[in-house]
C-alpha cells in the first residue's frame, strides 16, 4: 500500500494512503497524541484541526472518519471536559439565561457554525435559545456528537453545545414517557471496568478485542 507522509503536531509520521489519522496514530504507536472514544464517528472525542499540503482550505475533523492525505498537518483540539448541569422541568428562556448566564455574551461570529463537524447551524440556534424556541433548539442539536468544538473555537466562552444538551435534557424531563431505564445496569459497569483497566497494553488489546468482537 502507497506510504505517505503526515505530520502529528509537528511530528511526521509515516501512514497508509487509505487510512485515518486515527489507525495512521495507532500503528506510529502514538494512539494517545489524539483522544479516542467510539472510533466511529459518534462520540467527538478525536477532534482535530488539519491544514493540508496544497493550500486547500482545513478546518475540523473527526480523526477517526478523516483519511490521511500526503502532507496534512494535524493538530489536536484538547476540550477539557466541563460539569454537567441539571436540566431542568419547564425550562424556558429566562431559567436558561439564570442556569448558562453565557448565552448573553453571544457576539454571533460564526466561528462555532464554521467548526461544527456535523453542520449544525450553532450560532443560530444559540439566537433560537435566547428567544426561548427551544424545540427548534432541540431538532438542531439532534445530531451533535459533543465534540466541544463550538466551545473550543468561542472566545467568548459561551459554551453551545452544553446549552443545547442542557435544553434537549430539559424537554425531556417534561416527558416522562421518553424516561428510559437501563436493563442491565450491571452489565453496563462490567464493560466499563474491564475496558479501563490502569495498565495502557493491556487496555489497547481490551479496546481492540471489544470492538471486534462488541462483547468482553
Ligand atoms: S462562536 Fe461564540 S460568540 Fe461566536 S457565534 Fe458562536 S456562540 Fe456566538
Ligand atoms: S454542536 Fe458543537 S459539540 Fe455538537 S457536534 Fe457541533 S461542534 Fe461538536
Ligand atoms: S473517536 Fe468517537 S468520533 Fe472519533
Amino acid at each position: 500500500m502507497k506510504k505517505i507522509e503526515i505530520k502529528i503536531s509537528g511530528k511526521p509520521i509515516t501512514a497508509r494512503a487509505g487510512e485515518t489519522i486515527v489507525q495512521a496514530l495507532w500503528s506510529a504507536e502514538m494512539a494517545e497524541s489524539v483522544q479516542t472514544g467510539c472510533a466511529g464517528g459518534v462520540c467527538g472525542a478525536c477532534t482535530v484541526t488539519v491544514r493540508y499540503a496544497d493550500g486547500k482550505p482545513g478546518g475540523t475533523e473527526l480523526a477517526c472518519m478523516k483519511p490521511v492525505e500526503e502532507g496534512m498537518e494535524v493538530f489536536p483540539c484538547p476540550v477539557e471536559s466541563d460539569k454537567a448541569v441539571e436540566p431542568v422541568a419547564n425550562a424556558d428562556a429566562l431559567t436558561l439565561q439564570s442556569v448558562f448566564p453565557t448565552v448573553n455574551r453571544c457576539t454571533k461570529c460564526g466561528s462555532c457554525t464554521t467548526a461544527c463537524p456535523m453542520s449544525i447551524p450553532v450560532m443560530d440556534s444559540v439566537m433560537r435559545m435566547q428567544q426561548g424556541n427551544f424545540n427548534e433548539v432541540a431538532e438542531d442539536f439532534t445530531t451533535c456528537i459533543h465534540c466541544g468544538l463550538c466551545r473550543f473555537v468561542c472566545e467568548d466562552k459561551v459554551k453551545p453545545h452544553n446549552m443545547g444538551l442542557w435544553i434537549r435534557r430539559s424537554l425531556g424531563k417534561n416527558q416522562d414517557e421518553l424516561k428510559i431505564t437501563i436493563e442491565d445496569s450491571n452489565q453496563v459497569e462490567k464493560e466499563w471496568q474491564y475496558l479501563l483497566i490502569d495498565e495502557k497494553q493491556e487496555r489497547f488489546q481490551r479496546a481492540k478485542k471489544f470492538r471486534e468482537s462488541g462483547s468482553l
